[in-house]
């Protein structure tokens, strides 16, 4: 913590301007306009304001503060200790700082332990899937969103991508466990720590000498590209394991939403932004994630990366050609081609004729299948690469940045 910080010295040669929002020279993504109704959301209500302007005003000024006053490596050491949500805060915090993460570990008064208790009984039942599906769907989808992408390579973290997957994973592990939610559990903690990270580049990465060459926005991670992140992890969950046809009870379904709309709020999203149903999340999603997927240098350096996570680990089974395969089976041809995933002529087929008999199998809506291998095999796939994506998540620390990525 005692590097010299290039945030200082970049500092020094340019102060931001005063409307700090303003675009600044670069290729315009597509960017429909909001349309989408607050009256869908968990609110039910708001001012309709398109999220793309729109970032943390409480964490944001807060954070910008702890860096100018050259408070993060304490606030961080701190924060080390700090894991469960029940515990309380450690002494010695800046006092604006606690009376932030006082209120911001507050749940909303609309969570429902009721909900998040099927939510567990769900995660548990689906978690060799959901594993699977955060790191080849949503993990790897992440990859293909220009904003995020880029935003995650210029920053401190992308100089480490591993490191990075790791406490992203983090996120999908905690949110999924018994008490997730509960004083015993780990997810607030995780956001709040998250919301002060992003908070941090929101200041930091403006004044990454690489930042105006590629950025849409002068000021990064807007509540709009938060909501498009969001959707790339449960909305597409979700609409994977229905195309599979993974039976999913209406009760489940609505409960493992309920507990990525309270991370969603508790990341710092504004409730009129949350979706309340699957029907307007899919709706948001159309509307926000679908027109902004696109290549980026930065993003399939880091596809490359997730797609080599497996190499030193695997007994084979997990090298970066099954991976491929099942990434180009998750997302498609155009994706997989963007990321320049070669075709696979043993996996790529057998990934299209025995996906849908294998989950039907595995579900009890088939008879075990007269030939087993395919079966085995992606049973042991699903298996190692749950394991590989979730295991990336346990002894993590997310820290404040104080830097953007050296060089
Ligand atoms: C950091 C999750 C949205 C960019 C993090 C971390 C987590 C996380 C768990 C902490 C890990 C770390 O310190 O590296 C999420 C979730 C999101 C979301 C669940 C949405 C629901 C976004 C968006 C962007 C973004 C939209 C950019 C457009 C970053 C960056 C870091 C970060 C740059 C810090 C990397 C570093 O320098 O260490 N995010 N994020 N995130 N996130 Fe997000």
């Amino acid at each position: 913590m005692d590097r010299p910080s290039r945030r200082n010295i970049l500092k020094a040669g340019g102060a931001l301007g005063a409307l700090g929002a303003l675009s600044v020279a670069a290729p315009a993504y597509a960017q429909v306009p909001w349309t989408w109704s607050a009256k869908g959301s968990v609110a039910g209500t708001g001012a309709g304001t398109d999220p793309r302007w729109v970032w943390d005003e409480e964490a944001d000024p807060l954070v910008a503060s702890l860096l100018d006053r050259g408070d993060v490596p304490m606030v961080n050491q701190l924060l080390r200790t700090w894991t469960k949500n029940g515990q309380p805060l450690p002494a010695g915090l800046p006092a604006d700082l606690r009376d932030f993460m006082e209120r911001a570990r507050q749940l909303p008064t609309w969570a429902d332990q009721g909900k998040l208790a099927t939510a567990f009984r769900f995660n548990e039942k689906r978690g060799l899937y959901l594993g699977v599906l955060y790191g080849l769907a949503s993990g790897m989808m992440s990859t293909v969103i220009p904003k995020e992408a880029r935003a995650v390579y210029y920053s401190q973290g992308g100089a480490d991508m591993k490191d990075r997957i790791s406490k992203t994973a983090k996120l999908g592990y905690d949110v999924g466990t018994r008490n997730a939610y509960q004083p015993d559990g780990e997810m607030i903690v995780t956001c709040v720590k998250t919301r002060l990270v992003h908070a941090a580049v929101r200041h930091l990465l403006p004044q990454s000498p690489h930042w105006p060459e590629v950025a849409e926005e002068e000021i990064p991670i807007s509540q709009r590209d938060m909501m498009v992140t969001w959707h790339s992890l449960p909305t597409t969950v979700m609409q994977k394991l229905t195309a599979w046809k993974v039976p999913i009870p209406a009760g489940e379904s609505e409960a493992f939403l309920h507990s990525w709309q309270l991370a969603a709020h508790m990341l710092g999203i504004k409730d009129e932004y949350i979706p309340a149903s699957w029907a307007e999340a899919n709706a948001q999603a159309k509307q926000v994630l679908d027109p902004v997927l696109a290549p980026t240098a930065e993003g399939n350096k880091l596809a490359d990366i997730l797609l080599n996570l497996g190499s030193p680990v695997d007994a084979g089974i997990l090298s970066k050609p099954i991976l491929g395969a099942f990434t180009r089976f998750m997302l498609g041809d155009q994706i997989a081609g963007w990321l320049k995933i070669p075709r696979e002529p043993i996996w790529d087929p057998l990934l299209k004729v025995a996906w849908g008999p294998f989950i039907a199998v595995r579900e009890g809506l088939l008879p075990f299948p007269l030939a087993p291998e395919a079966y085995w095999l992606f049973d042991e796939f699903l298996r190692k690469a749950a394991l590989l994506f979730l295991s990336e998540a346990r002894p993590i620390k997310i820290e404040i940045p104080e830097t953007n990525r050296p060089s």
